[in-house]
């Protein structure tokens, strides 16, 4: 017996859950294990009745869980930032999850945008780092003639443009990037165990090029790392080559670990070859503590209650959650279904075929799941 904790959250969140759950609960069936759920009422609805975004009581609840399910957050009718940064970053932060872990592998049947390349092309895992880099939320914005305290930021200003920036700046605004040795650490380890489970391949991405104190300090701890794992293959790339390698020769990957910001810009890129972010899973990892699965997509709010979201991103992302509470087989026979879904056409319109709803598509890769096909 399983207890999860699920957060539909906003827009197509709740819709796309229930159908991972659907499937979670078929896979329990077959592989002989329960799931108990407990819903949290989380996002944009109680934000606007409640002005809450995640409590003390939600966290100390949901601390109790060993995984997370999550949907979605966003909603228009609230300032963009607010629900990412107060409920998802938020998570992310307080259970100290710090692997984010993104598979990028092209399903059979699946079409990719880059032409010549096939499933046996695009099959790779980006483990980007998930609590640091520059979203430690560091940074001030000023306003005409507020002071300002960095010394640094107004030294720049001074010479850049000769102003005094006490009287005559218009605005200026900076953040800041933290890496640190233990973080850099524990997340690049974990992506050589990773990969010495894969093909023993690992790419680090960087920009130590410029930013060369903070990823000149990620890539210190990489080249340390890598000498505990003298049968890994290592290369470093940097974060604007690597966008162009994806696209170019995709196969060349096996485990890509990355900071934080970068892994956030090339898993959309990794999403979209891998067929569209409809397909994208992640899983926010603490392997000691309580970890959070979702799709890597958002809440899609004009196509909320419309049943047309693709459910298979949730469904993947709980396929991750089964492997992390070691239920490989379920796991395994989770993206099996959901691969036959594919190719029998049982899938939501951005996938073309049978362009059947939501809940139809969920359904189909639950009865997937309990036949092992
Ligand atoms: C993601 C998202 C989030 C991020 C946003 C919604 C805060 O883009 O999970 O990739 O930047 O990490
Ligand atoms: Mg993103």
């Amino acid at each position: 017996m399983y207890k999860i904790a699920a957060i539909g959250g906003d827009g197509i969140g709740p819709e796309i859950v229930s159908e991972g759950k659907k499937v979670l609960e078929a896979a329990g069936e077959k592989y002989n294990f329960d799931i108990q759920w407990t819903d949290f009422d989380i996002g944009a609805d109680r934000y606007l009745a409640t002005k809450k975004l995640v409590t003390e009581d939600d966290l100390k609840e949901l601390g109790r869980f060993k995984a997370i399910y999550f949907g979605a957050i966003g909603d228009e009718r609230v300032q963009p930032g607010v629900l990412e940064k107060g409920i998802l970053l938020a998570l992310r932060f307080h259970f100290d999850q710090f692997v984010n872990l993104r598979p990028i592998r092209l399903l059979d049947g699946v079409e990719t945008p880059l032409t010549g390349k096939g499933p046996e092309d695009i099959d790779f895992v980006v483990i980007r780092e998930n609590t640091e880099d520059f979203y430690v939320g560091i940074g001030s914005r000023f306003r005409k003639h507020q002071k300002i305290e960095l010394d640094v930021v107004r030294d720049i200003y001074n010479v850049k443009f000769g102003l005094d920036v006490t009287s005559d700046a218009e605005e200026i605004a900076y953040q800041i990037g933290v890496v640190t040795r233990e973080g850099s650490r524990r997340v690049q380890t974990y992506a050589f165990d990773l990969a010495m489970q894969r093909k023993k391949k690992l790419t680090s991405v960087d920009k130590a090029n410029v930013l060369s104190d903070v990823y000149g300090l990620w890539r210190d701890v990489f080249t340390e790392t890598a000498k505990k794992y003298p049968g890994v293959t290592t290369e470093f790339t940097f974060v604007d080559a690597i966008t162009m390698w994806f696209v170019k020769n995709p196969e060349w990957f096996d485990v890509v670990v990355t900071p934080n910001m970068f892994g956030d810009i090339i898993t959309d890129l990794g999403a979209m070859i891998q067929g569209g972010l409809g397909l994208a899973p992640g899983g926010n990892i603490n392997p000691k503590g309580t970890s959070m699965f979702e799709p890597i997509h958002g809440s899609a709010p004009k196509y909320k209650g419309m049943g047309v979201a693709n459910p298979i991103a949730t469904i993947w992302a709980g396929s991750l959650l089964l492997d992390h509470l070691g239920e490989h087989k379920a796991a395994a026979a989770v993206v099996k279904a959901i691969e036959t879904s594919i190719r029998d056409g049982v899938v939501t319109k951005d996938l073309g075929g049978k362009a059947v709803s939501t809940s139809t598509a969920g359904s189909y890769i639950a009865e997937c799941v309990k036949k092992g096909t």
